[in-house]
């Protein structure tokens, strides 16, 4: 079994400055802009327009659930793209941007794939895709190692652009909300495929303005497995469907845990699903549940193993990224909330009392965490051959 904490290969300068000009941009520089002119016009008092600004978005999307001036799946993409260009060794190889199991003390992004490979029945020449596809480490081992058709859809244009241009994988750069309405993507993909994976990335397809909107919520999720029945071939041997997905327990929260939140929300964006709200409980008319794992301590040791994860990163400054940093300021409005998230080390929060405990205790994890780690395999009803359901824990 091989040790895959590996430093990965870096990103090139070239893709440094690249697919930021989106609306938020756009909405970031007439904020500026008004605050310049204030200041020359009211005074220098004027000049904090722009704290004013972000402070009005802020109430009125903690609450009344709705932003004015900046859209959150734009913030998923630019998350990522402020990784890509400020994080050592994220592609390529090792961590990627998930997590590792641990083995005999050690984490093991081999022994993950080879338990996913395992849950979902795949054998050569079995076709699948991952949703929310990262670097795309994944799909290379499929390909590679198992001798898979292998496809990506991401979000992200630069992780796909590396996945396509490293590993020569056929990655489709868009959301995956937008595929249902594409006739292109439709003709493509549906039906195409023997599995179906979701690694961490579910995390971000309901906005932070949807977090009380349950019925909205329902609607995303039952999108989301209905997309990935839809790109099953119904005559697969394996119809399966494999999630990997973090969701917020209910335990009572007091000031510190909106703290965080708010700058987990402003560095990633996003909202973890309630176990009896998320894919889980959507999954039902299209799936039936296989098994579902607790994984929280792999995922929380992760990043107390191996401190350039990035749950608990520590960016290593040079002056290239330091400009990065600056030059961003101009066109994201967010770029000080992410320098606090690190501040507070808001990531780590979630997991509960003393989370950079080095014990794997996944008993006292759940009493003491805001957050579980699931492994969800599901797969696909069929006429008359239905999987070995089971209950779901909700
Ligand atoms: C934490 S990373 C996980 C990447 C990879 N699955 C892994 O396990 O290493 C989340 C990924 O989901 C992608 N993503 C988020 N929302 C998405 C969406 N609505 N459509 C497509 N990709 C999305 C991001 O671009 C990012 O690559």
């Amino acid at each position: 079994m091989q040790t895959v904490v590996s430093p990965g290969v870096g990103n090139t300068r070239s893709e440094a400055f690249v697919n930021v000009a989106d609306r938020n941009t756009y909405a970031w520089w007439a904020i500026l802009l008004a605050s310049v002119a204030l200041a020359g016009t009211v005074g220098p008092l004027g000049g904090f327009f722009w704290v004013a600004a972000l402070a009005l978005d802020d109430v009125l999307l903690w609450g009344f659930g709705k932003s004015l001036l900046f859209d959150s799946q734009l913030r998923v993409r630019r998350n990522y793209q402020w990784i890509h260009n400020l994080y050592d060794g994220t592609t390529g190889a090792g961590r990627d941007l998930g997590f590792n199991l641990l083995t005999g003390g050690r984490l093991s992004q081999r022994a993950k794939y080879e338990h996913m490979a395992k849950a979902l029945g795949l054998r050569k020449g079995m076709r699948i895709c991952d949703v929310g596809c990262g670097y795309g480490d994944w799909l290379r081992y499929c390909r590679e190692e198992l001798g898979c058709e292998a496809v990506g859809i991401n979000l992200t244009p630069e992780q796909a652009a590396y996945a396509r241009r490293e590993y020569g994988l056929e990655v489709h750069t868009t959301n995956w909300k937008d595929i249902p309405g594409d006739t292109l993507l439709r003709a493509r993909l549906y039906g195409r495929f023997d599995a179906v994976t979701f690694m961490d990335t579910v995390e971000h397809y309901v906005s932070m303005e949807d977090r009380d909107d349950l019925p909205k919520q329902r609607a995303i999720y039952s999108d989301m497995c209905r997309l990935a029945a839809d790109l099953i071939d119904p005559n697969s041997p394996s119809g399966r469907v494999f999630v990997s997905c973090l969701h917020q327990t209910r335990r009572p929260r007091g000031w510190k845990f909106y703290w965080h939140a708010y700058f987990m929300d402003k560095m990633y964006s996003g909202h973890y699903p309630f176990v009896d709200e998320g894919p889980l409980a959507a999954c039902r008319p299209w799936f039936d549940v296989l098994d579902i794992e607790d994984r929280t301590e792999d995922y929380r040791l992760t990043g107390v193993v191996d401190r350039s994860h990035f749950q608990a990163v520590s960016v290593r400054p040079t002056p290239r990224k330091a400009a990065y940093a600056a030059a961003l300021m101009l066109l994201d409005p967010h770029v000080l909330h992410r320098l606090m998230y690190y501040a507070c080390d808001s990531w780590m929060f979630f997991y509960g009392d003393d989370p950079y405990s080095p014990e794997y205790d996944p008993e006292r994890r759940r009493k003491t965490s805001y957050v579980l780690l699931y492994w969800i395999t599901l797969e696909l009803k069929r006429g008359g051959r239905h999987g070995r359901a089971i209950s779901a824990p909700l």
